[in-house]
């Protein structure tokens, strides 16, 4: 029986819990050419090269096999158009210019930050909860709820709709996992799922183009700048990917997170004392433990040199992300948790054109969330240690991250708004 690649072991759920050995053996070949034809790059300055190589494509349809997958996404119900982080050139850059104007600088600056108090109302509310109980399950109970909230005001979801939304967004993610499928296959249940969600975020939009609000779906319909407006297509296919994209990554930074400083409990303590390391420590997160380990879905479309091997025009190329954060050619002492490090640029929210769109939201969900569950909750330790992992080996994380406590403290004032409940 052949011998499985080290790709093949990161790939497999066992080594979910701990994938970092393997991927030290990855970065030993930093272009490693699997059985299949496939490039594995582990390595921090090749895969930000590769990041930033026009020669990279992310569209499937570049994607060698791809003509079936094409034919069976015609196959299904109609499905949207590709979103933006699945387009190249010219088409990416202009989808997120025209989708970044609602989100954030320089049109609209202070959105984000502006979230801020709403989000430590959210997060209070849901720690209030935990009082007279002595074991949280942060995913399900802290982790799951904030970034879904968010997301959802933000596109001017209405509250009685959120839990669909979770639904759709975990069988999207799945078809993100190459071990449920062949990459045909799952384009093909990726495109059933986004035609039911499209259907949604259609009435939505209808809804939002009668009554616009201060939301981003509204923003879309109602611009009039340069290239404005969005075709309605392109609006659902970036809602449908907003959601998506912003769900299970900062679910994960958020446990990821917890369970890095119960791991470190001199930093949790250094926290409680210095909330403004929040800001170095999320970071230091993103590389040490970030939420998305893999970029499995790109295609090389010329002959690209890159450390010594030659990957030929048309190969479909892995990026491991979360090895390259870890590679001591960049990182002094990679495998040591450290948040005070500053020159700190982590693949964390990837780089070059398809960086993560997001990233000033998860970073303030994450600076807002550590800190409230962090402070409040008394003697907080792990009630096991490794907690069960979901088995995606791309978006990687704990499915649950069952903590005990003795109490839960008081919330801040300023947690507290003038009325008592919240609008979300
Ligand atoms: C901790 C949380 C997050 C992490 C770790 C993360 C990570 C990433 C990474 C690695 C990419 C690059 C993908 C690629 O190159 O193919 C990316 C792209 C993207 N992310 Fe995030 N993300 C997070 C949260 C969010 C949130 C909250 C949103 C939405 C509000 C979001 C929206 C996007 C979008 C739209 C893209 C595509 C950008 C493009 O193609 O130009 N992400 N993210």
């Amino acid at each position: 029986m052949p011998q499985a690649s080290i790709y093949d072991q990161v790939l497999d759920p066992a080594s979910r819990a701990n994938p970092y050995p393997l991927y030290a053996e990855l970065r030993k070949t930093p272009v490693a050419r699997e059985d299949d034809g496939t490039y594995v790059v582990s390595t921090y300055h090749e895969i930000a090269a590769l990041l930033h190589d026009p020669r990279v494509s992310s569209d499937p349809r570049n994607y060698p096999g791809m003509a079936d997958a094409a034919a069976a996404a015609e196959e299904g119900p109609p499905g949207l158009p590709l979103d933006f982080i699945r387009r190249d050139p010219p088409g990416h850059d202009q989808l997120r210019a025209l989708a970044m104007r609602p989100f954030g600088p320089p049109c609209t600056p202070g959105r984000i930050d502006s979230l801020r108090p709403w989000l430590t109302e959210i997060a209070t509310g849901l720690i209030d909860k935990l009082a007279g109980k002595h074991r949280v399950d942060v995913v399900e109970d802290y982790a799951y709820p904030l970034p879904v909230t968010a997301i959802c005001k933000l596109l001017g979801v209405p509250p009685e709709d959120r839990p669909h939304f979770r639904v759709w967004a975990d069988a999207l993610i799945e078809t993100a996992d190459p071990t449920t499928g062949t990459f045909e296959e799952r384009t093909r249940r990726r495109n059933r799922i986004n035609a039911e969600l499209g259907q949604y975020l259609n009435g939505l939009a209808d809804a939002h183009a009668r009554h616009p609000g201060d939301d981003l779906i509204s923003g879309l319909l109602t611009d009039t700048g340069p290239h404005a407006p969005m075709s309605r297509g392109d609006l659902l296919a970036t809602a449908n990917l907003l959601l998506v994209a912003g769900h299970e990554t900062t679910v994960n930074l958020i446990t990821n997170g917890m369970l890095t400083l119960l791991r470190h409990p001199d930093v949790l303590r250094r926290l409680n004392r210095e909330p403004g390391l929040i800001v170095t420590l999320v970071e230091e997160l993103l590389r040490y433990e970030p939420p998305v380990h893999i970029l499995p879905s790109r295609a090389t479309l010329a002959d690209i040199h890159v450390a010594d091997t030659t990957i030929p025009a048309g190969s479909p190329l892995v990026l491991v992300l979360a090895a390259g954060n870890r590679d001591p050619a960049r990182f002094p002492d990679p495998d040591r948790f450290n948040p005070d490090r500053t020159d700190n640029q982590h693949l964390g929210f990837g780089s070059g054109i398809h960086i993560c769109f997001g990233a000033p939201l998860a970073r303030t969900e994450a600076q807002v969330a550590l800190p409230e569950l962090a402070r409040r909750l008394v003697n907080p330790r792990l009630a096991a240690d490794p907690s069960p992992y979901r088995p995606n080996p791309v978006l990687r994380g704990p499915r649950h991250l069952q903590v005990e406590y003795d109490t839960v403290a008081p919330a801040a004032e300023r947690g507290r708004a003038a009325s008592p409940t919240v609008s979300t």
